[in-house]
C-alpha cells in the first residue's frame, strides 16, 4: 500500500487514542485489517464493539448490516462509523421490510403463521431483525446456525400447541421462516437438523405468494427465502471436482454459505472462525482448498507457510462491497474524527432497534 496513506492513517489513530476503536472483518483487504484493533466474524465483532463502552467512535471495516448490528448493541452516545457508506451487502439486500411483511400475511392466509418462528441470519437489515424480534425469533450466524434452528423448532412446537388449543393451527406444526440466505438454512436444516430437502420450500419474494400454494407451507418445515451471497453462491460442484483433480489430497473446506451440492461434496464445512481454527489446526504439509473470501484465503495461504492452501474456485472474485473498504477511505474516516467531524454515522431508529435488539438478545442466549 502507499506510504504515504500508511503514515496517515498510523498518525490520525495514535492522535485519537482510546477514542477510536477499529473493527475489521474477516473479508477486510490487507491494508485495511493492518489497522484493525479487533478482526472476526460478524458476530465477534458486534460483541467486541458492545465490549468497548469507553470508545467514542467505533469505526466497523465491514458492511452495513454489521454496522447496524454494533450500534444497536453498542450505548447511545457512541458512535458507530462505516468509512464507505456504498459497502452494502447485496444478501442483506434480497430481504427488505415489505417483502417480509407480504410473506408474513401469505402464511397468515395460508393458516400458517401461529406456527411459525423466524430465523435471520446476522447477514440482514436491522428491519428484517426487528420483524424477527417482533414475531419471537431469533438471529443466528454461520457459527451457531445449528442451535438457533433447534432452539427456533422447541419454540414452534409450544406455538403449534397453542394454536391448535385455540382451535386454529396445529397442521405441519413447527417451522421455521429462515431469512434471507437459502443455502445456510438448507444446510443448516439438512445436515444438522436431518430434515429432508423435500421439506424445505423457497419463498420468491418476486412471484405472487412466493410462487408458493398453502398446501405447500402447510407441508413444510422449513420455509428459506429466496437469498443468497454473491460470493459463496459462485462455487459449483465443478469448483469442487475440478480442484480434488487439481490438487491430489486436498481437504476441501466451504462456508456453508455455499450452495448444498457444493457443500454436500466439500469434507468440511464451517464458518469463517471455524476455518481459521481448522487451518490453525492442521498438520504441517497438507493440502487444503477452501470456499470463501478470497482476501481470507490469501491472508490464511500467507499465515501458513507449512500448509497449501489454495482458492476453491480461481474464477471466483472478492466481495466487491467488503472491498470498498479501502485504505484512502479509512484515511478520510480517521482524518475527519481527528479534525472533529464525524462522517458515515450509522444509526438504527429506537423502535427498530428495540425489537431487533430483542432478537439479538435471543441470539446471545442460546443456549
Ligand atoms: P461470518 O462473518 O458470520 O462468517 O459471515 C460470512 C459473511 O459472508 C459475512 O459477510
Ligand atoms: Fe454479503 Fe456475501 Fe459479501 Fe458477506 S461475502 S458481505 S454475505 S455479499
Amino acid at each position: 500500500s502507499d506510504p504515504d496513506l500508511v503514515a496517515r492513517a498510523r498518525a490520525a489513530k495514535a492522535a485519537l487514542g482510546d477514542r477510536v476503536f477499529i473493527l475489521g472483518h474477516h473479508y477486510q483487504r490487507d491494508e485495511v485489517i493492518e489497522f484493525a484493533d479487533v478482526t472476526g466474524d460478524s458476530f465477534k465483532l458486534a460483541r467486541d464493539a458492545a465490549d468497548r463502552p469507553d470508545a467514542e467512535f467505533i469505526v466497523f471495516c465491514g458492511v452495513h448490516f454489521m454496522a447496524e448490528s454494533a450500534d444497536i448493541l453498542t450505548s447511545a452516545d457512541q458512535r458507530v462509523i462505516l468509512p464507505d457508506l456504498a459497502a452494502g451487502c447485496s444478501m442483506a439486500d434480497m430481504a427488505t421490510a415489505e417483502q417480509v411483511a407480504e410473506c408474513w400475511d401469505v402464511l397468515t392466509d395460508a393458516g400458517v403463521a401461529d406456527t411459525v418462528v423466524p430465523v435471520a441470519y446476522m447477514n440482514s437489515s436491522a428491519d428484517i431483525k426487528a420483524f424477527t424480534g417482533r414475531h419471537g425469533g431469533t438471529i443466528c450466524t454461520s457459527s451457531n446456525a445449528e442451535r438457533a434452528l433447534t432452539w427456533a423448532f422447541e419454540q414452534t412446537a409450544g406455538a403449534a400447541r397453542s394454536a391448535s388449543d385455540k382451535g386454529g393451527g396445529g397442521r405441519g406444526a413447527g417451522k421455521v421462516l429462515f431469512l434471507p440466505d437459502q443455502h445456510l438454512g438448507r444446510n443448516t436444516a439438512v445436515r444438522d437438523l436431518g430434515i429432508s430437502p423435500d421439506e424445505c420450500v423457497v419463498y420468491n419474494p418476486h412471484k405472487p405468494h412466493g410462487g408458493l400454494t398453502a398446501e405447500q407451507l402447510r407441508d413444510a418445515k422449513m420455509i428459506l427465502w429466496r437469498g443468497h451471497c454473491s460470493v459463496h453462491g459462485r462455487f459449483s460442484l465443478d469448483s469442487v471436482n475440478e480442484v480434488r483433480e487439481r490438487v491430489p489430497g486436498v481437504t476441501v473446506l466451504v462456508h456453508p454459505e455455499c450452495k448444498h451440492e457444493v457443500v454436500e461434496a466439500a469434507d468440511l464445512v464451517g464458518s469463517t472462525e471455524y476455518i481459521i481454527r481448522a487451518l490453525d489446526a492442521a498438520e504441517p504439509g497438507s493440502t487444503w482448498a477452501i470456499g470463501t473470501e478470497l482476501n481470507l484465503v490469501r491472508r490464511l495461504a500467507k499465515a501458513h507457510p507449512d500448509k497449501e492452501v489454495v482458492f476453491l474456485d480461481r474464477t471466483v472474485c472478492f466481495c466487491s462491497t467488503m472491498n470498498r473498504i479501502d485504505l484512502p477511505h479509512l484515511v478520510w474516516t480517521l482524518e475527519s474524527l481527528v479534525e472533529g467531524r464525524v462522517p458515515n454515522v450509522i444509526t438504527v431508529d429506537p423502535e427498530t432497534e428495540k425489537f431487533a435488539k430483542l432478537a439479538l438478545d435471543q441470539m446471545l442466549a442460546l443456549p
